[in-house]
């Protein structure tokens, strides 16, 4: 496991996007397992940024996304899919039949758990994953309680995250109760695994991720047993940890 301490916000954005252009340039057909949520929109930014300045390109590149909200379609401008269009897929090459992202307005929720495990199977598994985390540890939505062996499934939303996500929405009680999200298991078979996180909010589940036991109590912290796995957070999400001195500085 590898930690690695940036700056700012802006520092860490541009050291994972570092990490991204490195992969991509080195298997240009990739499949990158992708995140929504504010903290990764700078790796994004500078993901569009290099590929403008033709440094890399997604021609062939392949895409699965973590999750996505239940009853939410997918030109909602909340839905997770509008999300990836605005912030990545509108303003690279990628080729959009590439890309993937749970539909959380399927007639069955079950099938299209099963079948979306089965496309990123069909792909070969997730090169290079990027997650964020939530306050309460949780990455995508998998949350506190989710089993480590678990799959793509139907997933209840905790009140906590219920709270945090509804800055995004008009008020509480439109943000969606379940979605759709990989498992800690589906997540732990990619590849290499890289966890961006920024902001003090971010620090108690940072320590309890990084420096904590592995426990369901905090699902990010089983990525401690992935053999490929680094952590690129900013001073004040790394202000909990025990060891900050002993990580690797940007
Ligand atoms: C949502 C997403 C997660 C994301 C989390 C944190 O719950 N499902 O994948 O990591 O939000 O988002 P932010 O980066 O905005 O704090």
């Amino acid at each position: 496991m590898r930690v690695i301490i940036c700056k700012d916000y802006d520092e860490m954005s541009r050291k994972t996007a570092e990490i991204f252009a490195e992969r991509i340039k080195a298997k240009p057909d990739i499949v990158l397992g992708l995140a929504t949520g504010s903290t990764p929109e700078g790796l994004y930014a500078e993901l569009v940024r290099i590929n403008k300045a033709g440094e890399i390109s997604f021609k062939q590149v392949r895409t699965f996304n973590l999750d996505e909200y239940v009853g939410v379609a997918p030109d909602h401008d909340q839905s997770y899919r509008y999300f990836m269009n605005e912030k990545l897929f509108d303003h690279v090459d990628i080729d959009k039949a590439n890309t993937h992202v749970p539909n959380g307005k399927a007639d069955d929720l079950a099938a299209e758990c099963a079948g979306y495990e089965e496309k990123m199977k069909a792909a070969g598994g997730v090169d290079l994953q990027i997650l964020g985390i939530g306050s309460n540890g949780h990455v995508g939505f998998a949350e506190p309680g989710s089993p480590k062996d678990g799959r793509t499934s139907l997933v209840d939303l905790t009140e906590s995250t219920i709270k945090d996500n509804s800055r995004l929405f008009d008020s509480v009680d439109e943000v969606p109760k379940q979605a759709l999200s990989m498992g800690i298991g589906t997540i732990l078979d990619a590849k290499e695994i890289v966890l961006v996180a920024s902001k003090e909010s971010k620090a108690d589940a940072i320590a309890a991720a990084v420096e904590g036991a592995s426990s369901t109590d905090c699902p990010a912290s089983f990525l401690q047993e992935h053999g490929n796995m680094t952590f690129v957070i900013d001073e004040a999400a790394a202000s909990k940890l025990k060891s900050a001195d002993s990580y690797e500085k940007a």
